[in-house]
């Protein structure tokens, strides 16, 4: 699709990515009370109820402006599930797959969410393209599930042979060297350009081994297998691959997209829980930004998603690729909107290189950040205290934090933010809530000494 920011008309098409008869809430009716300008620096805002039911929106962009039309009779859908399970109490069939559409023209694809997926190698195997395999995933979770895994992608099908490649678990090897060794198995067992490469793991392996097979042979078939909460509800949608470079995070990379994404949420059973928690910090962020009555059903379904519920995960992991793969289709390159899947990502990413990588998980990080984003907001009177009182009720309830640590200090926060991506003619641009909940803008216009103030309210000094 063409890149919002260059487009002088754009057209698009959207339809709800959910059956509102088997939703647990009913979704409010659609509103055309969408606003987004495309120029440099101008603020980006989108209401949640821009997805709404049934409705296409059709957005041109004159003079920098974007109208919108709301037309309620033409439907293409841009990120769409089949069969939504609904989540507990009732039991639902948890070994039907539900299935969200990642429309994004020749290049779409489903994401399979499901208990019991691995068990039924037919949903694997109509997305294996030739005869050869290289399943790519580390020495954690290789013992878990590759051989689950070999078994779903052969089974019943003699004719498709699968090799594995078992890498050293941690971001601190998602580099170049790491990455040869995935080149020197395809190299060695002579894959050709029909093989399909399969990433079973985190976002660290799916970022790897979706970077390796954009790059194998100029682009081989890639599978992903996503094993964690965040690799399922982030990493694994919208096509983002890479490596770290030593001078700086996810540097080296392309914009590559799968066959299919199969995420069987019995894998969620092995996770450690600090890791589940920084996966649902991701969850809280859809409803944040655009999805209010997401963020309402996470609020009664906490209970059920921290006991790893896998009817509860179903859903939350579909809404969750609804929301990130409707912001990816409208903008898939990065142009504006992407950006808001950011919020709460500056604080946090200075709160990751300030005290040190792997001290706290990126989810972690980006709970206290969103904390930080939500106090600005209201600092500017944007928001109400309601929202700000909701959001650190539900952190507390998914066992996040909801400060950054005590050794981080306002010089620390100004140092790494002054080099952030978002900086624009020397203008931090960050992702506030502004408006009801599911509201937010994507700006660096707002006023300096509230930024200044929510700095000193989190820090000692
Ligand atoms: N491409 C994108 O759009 C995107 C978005 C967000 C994050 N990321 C990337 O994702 C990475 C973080 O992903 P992550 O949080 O999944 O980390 P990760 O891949 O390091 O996984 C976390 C830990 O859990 C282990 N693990 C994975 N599945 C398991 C299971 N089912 N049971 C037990 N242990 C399991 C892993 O081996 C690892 O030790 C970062 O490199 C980040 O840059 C990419
Ligand atoms: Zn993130």
């Amino acid at each position: 699709m063409a890149s919002a920011a260059n487009a002088s008309s754009l057209c698009l098409s959207l339809k709800s990515s959910i059956n509102s008869s088997s939703s647990p809430v009913s979704r409010s009716s659609g509103s055309s009370d969408v606003y987004l300008r495309l120029k440099n620096r101008s603020p980006i805002s989108l209401r949640s109820s821009f997805f709404s039911n049934s409705s296409s929106i059709e957005l041109n962009q004159v003079n920098n402006k974007c109208l919108v039309n709301v037309n309620r009779t033409q439907f293409k859908t841009s990120a769409s599930s089949t069969q939504v399970m609904e989540p507990s109490p009732s039991k639902a069939n948890s070994r039907v797959p539900t299935i969200v559409e990642v429309d994004l023209g020749n290049r779409s694809y489903p994401i399979y969410i499901g208990s019991g997926l691995l068990d039924q190698p037919e949903l694997l195997q109509r997305h294996v393209h030739g005869k050869r395999v290289l399943v790519v995933t580390n020495n954690t979770v290789a013992p878990l599930y590759l051989d689950k895994v070999v078994d779903a992608l052969t089974r019943g099908n003699p004719n498709v042979s699968a090799e594995s490649v078992i890498l050293p678990d941690g971001e601190k090897y998602k580099n170049m060297e790491t990455l040869m060794k995935v080149f020197d198995k395809a190299i060695e067992s002579r894959l050709d350009r029909r093989c399909t490469f399969v990433a079973l793991g985190g976002g660290v392996i799916g970022d790897m081994c979706g970077y390796a097979a954009a790059s194998f042979l100029r682009g081989v078939n890639f599978i992903q297998i996503p094993t964690t909460v965040m690799a399922q509800v982030d990493s694994s949608v919208g096509g983002k691959t890479g490596i770290n470079h030593p001078l700086g995070k996810n540097l080296i990379g392309a914009f590559y997209q799968p066959q299919c994404v199969l995420i069987d949420t019995d894998t969620l059973n092995t996770l450690p829980d600090r890791e589940l928690a920084s996966g649902l910090a991701e969850v809280i962020k859809y409803g944040l930004i655009r999805d209010a009555e997401f963020f309402r059903w996470q609020e009664n379904n906490m209970p059920a998603l921290m006991a790893r519920d896998p009817e509860a995960f179903t859903y939350a992991i579909k809404r969750s690729c609804e929301n990130k793969a409707e912001v990816v289709a409208l903008d898939e390159k990065e142009s504006g909107l992407r950006a808001t899947l950011n919020l709460g990502h500056t604080f946090g990413h200075a709160i990751e290189t300030g005290f040190g990588y792997g001290q706290w998980l990126h989810g972690e990080a980006v709970a206290a950040g969103m904390v930080m984003a939500v106090d600005m907001s209201r600092r500017l009177g944007w928001i109400d205290d309601s929202i700000v009182r909701r959001v650190h009720n539900i952190l507390e309830q998914a066992k996040l934090p909801t400060a950054p640590p005590v050794t981080m200090t306002v010089e620390m926060f100004k140092s790494v933010m002054a080099v952030d991506k978002k900086v624009a003619d020397g203008l931090l641009r960050l992702i506030l809530l502004k408006g009801p909940l599911g509201n937010c803008v994507f700006t660096g216009e707002y006023d300096r000494k509230a930024l200044d103030e929510t700095l000193r309210a989190f820090c000692k000094s």
